[in-house]
């Protein structure tokens, strides 16, 4: 088969290696892809969002299965403009992806089908919103609506922080128009864990759980990032809890996109607290959460491939899905300056020596002759596994160890707080 990936961070660099592997792929294609997928697949420069550039490269070359990695493409309508091509893609159709690029519409979701989440109330005027806020006091968490790339929370501390969140939102539309609607909620306490699932539309399979860590600073604090790091399994995340959030969360929300008639064939990512009161949704993604990817990924023993086909088409009850017991620790090696303004274009070294003992997945990294240049935020992440979680962090530092780029930033915390 030739596939083509959607997508060129290190998610996407870690599907195409999990393709690479199959049997069944012949090649591999990656739009726009990055200076490590170019040595596994013919990256093509097309903007993951530009639709009509990549249905129409889909539509001039013998393409047999697309996999669409990213939120906006996915949000914008890919699946759906190339289901009208006649090309299988994975991934949600606009109107499932909705659940990740609409928190009005996931809350709202949740509110009508007793999905357990954060009470919240939506608006469309800031009078009212910051009305909401004074009346609820603090702590409170402010969110747009629409994709921010992850920065559209604020889990404000005091009503002053949280007004300025709206004013910034809605007034100085700080998201364009993904701030002109917000929803404001509860603040809610207690650990994070991940769990992603395959989906065919009918059926859910949850992957192994899994842990970001999304402040730029170790001990949780500064900025969010998109992810400075992961763990897989989280040990957090008992049996028990497996099979509660299987019958409240999991299974309740296919349940309600189908009859909704939104069903959900991809990668749905139920982003969950803890709480005392039993386990609650943050929010859902429509889509593999990058780095989480990288690390669930490396455990997996099944053929990634006959999974993205068995959710194209529905069969997923059929496929015995296979994973190994062993732990992954993904670590995410940063440009200085991440998550605000930083410079690129640093030459990388240490890339072999950490390769010999871990994967290292590229995120924003590009190829200039024999070198590999720092071509983004996020650059690189670490990703090692072991016996234990124990062992597989320890191997993701050890490796990182080798690695080195100007300015270059990490948490030494992933996987211990
Ligand atoms: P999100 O982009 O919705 O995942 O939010 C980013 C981060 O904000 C989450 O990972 C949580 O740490 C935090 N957060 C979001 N919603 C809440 C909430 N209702 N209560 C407490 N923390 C939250
Ligand atoms: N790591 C969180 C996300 O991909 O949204």
């Amino acid at each position: 088969m030739h596939v083509l990936v959607v997508g060129g961070g290190g998610r996407e660099h870690a599907i195409v290696w999990a393709l690479s592997k199959s049997p069944k792929v012949d090649k591999i294609f990656c739009a726009p892809g990055n200076g490590g997928i170019s040595a596994l697949a013919e990256c093509i420069p097309l903007k993951a969002t530009d639709l009509e550039g990549i249905t129409a490269w889909c539509d001039s070359h013998p393409i047999d299965f697309v996999v669409v990695a990213p939120d906006d493409p996915l949000a914008l309508g890919l699946v759906d403009a190339l289901e009208e091509k006649h090309i299988p893609a994975f991934g949600p159709r606009k109107n499932a992806a909705i659940i990740e690029a609409s928190k009005v519409f996931s809350k709202g979701l949740m509110e009508q089908y007793h999905i357990p989440t954060a009470a919240y109330r939506a608006f469309t005027d800031m009078e009212g919103a910051l009305a909401y806020i004074h009346e609820q006091g603090a702590p409170i968490v402010v969110k747009a609506d629409g994709l921010a790339l992850g920065k559209g929370v604020v889990v404000a501390q005091t009503e002053d922080e949280a007004v300025s969140a709206v004013r910034e939102m809605m007034g100085d539309k700080k998201f364009g128009a993904s701030g002109s609607r917000v929803v404001i909620e509860e603040c809610m306490t207690g650990p994070e864990v991940t769990v992603l699932a395959f989906a065919d539309g009918t059926h859910i399979v949850p992957m192994p759980s899994s842990q970001d860590h999304k402040q730029a600073y170790d001990g949780g604090k500064g900025p969010n990032t998109g992810g400075m790091g992961a763990i897989c399994p989280s040990p957090r995340y008992t049996p028990e809890l497996a099979v509660r959030c299987m019958e409240e969360i999991f299974l309740p929300t296919m349940r309600a996109l189908q009859a909704e008639g939104r069903p959900f064939s991809g990668v749905l990512y139920f982003g969950l607290m803890l709480t005392a009161n039993g386990p609650k949704v943050i929010e859902y993604n429509a889509r593999f959460g990058d780095p989480e990817c990288q690390a669930v990924l490396s455990l997996l023993e099944t053929d990634l491939m006959d999974i993205f086909l068995a959710c194209q088409s529905g069969t997923l009850n059929q496929l015995d899905i296979k994973w190994s017991n062993r732990a992954a620790c993904c670590l995410v090696l940063a440009s200085g300056g991440y998550p605000g303004s930083y410079q690129t274009g640093y030459p990388i070294s240490g890339l072999e020596e950490a390769g010999e003992t871990a994967t290292v997945f590229h995120a924003g990294t590009k190829q200039a002759g024999d070198e590999i240049l720092t071509a983004g935020g996020r650059v690189l992440g670490v990703t090692a596994t072991g016996d234990t979680l124990d062992t597989a962090i320890d191997g993701a530092y050890a490796a990182a160890k080798h690695i080195h780029f100007t300015d270059m930033h990490f948490r030494h915390d992933i996987g211990r707080i």
